[in-house]
């Protein structure tokens, strides 16, 4: 058997030739534009360079960019918002996990007064926001949330996402302690009528909650925006109409 590579037909290329090298060129470069890839710098690794490299593709972080928004989460809460109408002209709103900010320039766009907010992170200021750095899982963070909104509120808000630690089992119990207290605190303070967001993970609520859910709210769904990745496993619970 031959091993070797096929020669090359030997000659100078034709002028037809050349411009169909060219033309491959070309495309072989806009398709290296379009889909950008990062070099594996020494020290960084495999999961960072694929995160930056998602990154750099994502066509809801590009348009976040264009738009102003501080996060492609933002298109989350817009098509969240258009498919079951919940924050309107004037509401007072909450935002949980508010970091850096995307959720809570929509709820003004949208017309809310003001946007409350917490995150362990900070959040550069946004007018019509009034975010506290602090976790919201600190026993005294409701009180303190409570005492910034002065009234009940008309929508809470939860995007909360706990860091991952690699361990499925802490990182489960971790998911559910915070969409727990997110709940808690909801229906704690939310006006009669109201309406309360939250992110959930794999399998959607869970069972005791979900039902608690189902009967303080007229209406619970799941729902999965197409800005959410394909692959990540978070989903959203949408609970409208709160009963007191
Ligand atoms: C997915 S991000 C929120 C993005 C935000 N909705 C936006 O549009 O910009 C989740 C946030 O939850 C925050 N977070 C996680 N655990 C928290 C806790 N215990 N207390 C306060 N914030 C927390 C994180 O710091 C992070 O900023």
């Amino acid at each position: 058997m031959n091993d070797r590579p096929k020669r090359m037909s030997g000659g100078k290329p034709t002028e037809a030739r050349r411009g169909r090298k060219s033309q491959k060129e070309s495309k072989d470069n806009a398709t290296r534009l379009m889909h950008q890839k990062v070099k594996t710098a020494r020290g960084r690794k495999i999961g960072s360079k694929l995160w930056l490299e998602r990154q750099l593709n994502d066509p809801y972080v590009k348009e976040a960019k264009i738009q102003g928004y501080r996060s492609r989460a933002a298109f989350k809460l817009k098509e969240l918002n258009e498919k079951y109408k919940l924050i309107r002209r004037d509401d007072l709103v909450v935002d949980l996990g508010a970091a850096p900010g995307g959720w809570v320039q929509i709820a003004l766009e949208l017309g809310a007064r003001e946007v409350v907010g917490i995150d362990i992170l900070p959040v550069e200021h946004v007018a019509g926001g009034n975010i506290i750095e602090m976790d919201f899982m600190d026993e005294s963070a409701p009180e303190k949330l409570k005492s910034m909104l002065g009234e009940a509120p008309d929508v809470v808000l939860s995007d909360l996402a706990a860091n991952t630690t690699g361990h499925k089992n802490t990182d489960h119990l971790k998911t559910v302690a915070l969409v727990e207290a997110a709940a808690e605190f909801a229906m704690d303070v939310l006006k009669p009528g109201g309406h309360f967001v939250t992110k959930v993970f794999q399998g959607g609520t869970e069972g005791k909650l979900l039902k608690e859910l189902k009967d303080r709210f007229e209406f619970v769904r799941h729902a999965k925006p197409k800005a959410s990745r394909k692959g990540s496993p978070e989903i959203y619970l949408v609970a409208k109409g709160f009963k007191g």
